[in-house]
């Protein structure tokens, strides 16, 4: 059983392009030692993570990603355990959206666990992946 969590935040302050290269090439590499996947979308305002992989790996990165003093409010969406990755291929893949983009994206996000099939998150998020450039 793989661990996954969920959850959306708001930027302290506008991050730069530069910025937010540089957060998703140290989680990149930080989560690949760790075997965490998953997903990052950032709209320019706020954040919405995903991330996968044994529970305390999972729940010790998130302790740091909490305290990290770019963004606030950071609130979980769901923790849940599932038999296999939504992302498996993804040290941490990074997207960005449209502000429009990204309140369509909150809405696609399970409230409970139990209501998304394994791998139904996954297809609900996909376009939001196809139609965003990549960090
Ligand atoms: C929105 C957001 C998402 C982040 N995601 C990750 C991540 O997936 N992996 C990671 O190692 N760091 C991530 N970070 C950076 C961590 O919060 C933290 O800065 C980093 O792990 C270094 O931690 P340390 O200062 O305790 O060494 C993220 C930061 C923010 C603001």
């Amino acid at each position: 059983m793989f661990y996954q969590l969920i959850y959306v935040s708001r930027a302290v302050a506008p991050l730069s392009a530069e910025a937010m290269q540089s957060l998703v090439t140290q989680a990149r590499n930080f989560n690949s030692i760790h075997h965490i996947t998953g997903v990052l979308f950032y709209d320019g305002e706020h954040f919405a993570q995903i991330l996968e992989g044994a529970e305390a790996e999972v729940e010790n990165l998130f302790a740091r990603i909490q305290a990290d003093t770019r963004h606030r409010q950071v609130t979980v969406v769901t923790r849940s355990r599932r038999p296999r990755r939504e992302y498996p291929h993804w040290g941490m893949a990074g997207h960005l959206l449209a502000s429009a983009q990204f309140a369509e994206l909150v809405k696609c996000l399970p409230d409970e666990p139990e209501q998304f099939a394994p791998r139904s998150l996954r297809v609900r998020l996909e376009p939001f992946v196809a139609h965003s450039p990549r960090l």
